[in-house]
């Protein structure tokens, strides 16, 4: 069972990434997130891990198209989709969105408490990605957008770990 399945993990800062479908850009930022702080020594200090609002791919691998493209950027990526809980901002220190949509969905969860956990990943953009107000949803385009979602990712993930660990 994962180790925050059911309470927060002690001594642990929590992060959880949400889109809609929980098989694109949602499991991309937990791999790409979780690469990061591994390289920086801090594993033991993070519990990580992705939902989607929807609950459409529930138990469903992520889609191949963004486990191909990651995998050509060296990232290795085998989680498994699941639907965003209400439980989750009791598990979370910080749920971060993809969109406006995830990011109403995951507020209307919410008590006035929890409402601060969630930011958007395009909130810790770098200036390069200042055209983004989102991060866009590759699922109905072609293969170039999750090279680009995995590009503004990166950004972002770099930066929301700096803002978190300094
Ligand atoms: P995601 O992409 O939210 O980044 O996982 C999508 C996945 C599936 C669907 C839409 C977006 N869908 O409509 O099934």
């Amino acid at each position: 069972m994962p180790e925050a399945l059911e309470s927060k993990s002690v001594n642990k800062t929590s992060v959880l990434f949400v889109c809609l479908g929980n098989i694109c850009r949602s499991p991309a930022a937990e791999v790409i997130f979780r690469d990061l702080v591994n390289s920086r020594g801090l594993k033991d200090h993070f519990f990580i891990d992705s939902a989607g609002t929807s609950g459409f791919h529930d138990g469903e691998n992520a889609d191949s198209r963004m486990i191909s493209a990651l995998k050509k950027r060296d990232y290795s990526q085998t989680s498994i989709s699941r639907k965003f809980i209400k439980n989750d901002f009791n598990k979370f220190d910080y749920i971060i969105v993809m969109d406006e949509s995830n990011y109403q969905n995951v507020l209307k969860l919410s008590s006035d408490a929890d409402r601060s956990k969630v930011l958007k990943m395009t909130d810790f953009k770098s200036p390069k990605n200042d055209r983004y107000n989102h991060v866009p949803d590759p699922y109905f385009g072609g293969d170039d957008g999750f090279y680009e979602v995995i590009d503004l990712l990166e950004d972002c993930c770099a930066n929301f770990l700096k803002s978190i660990n300094s």
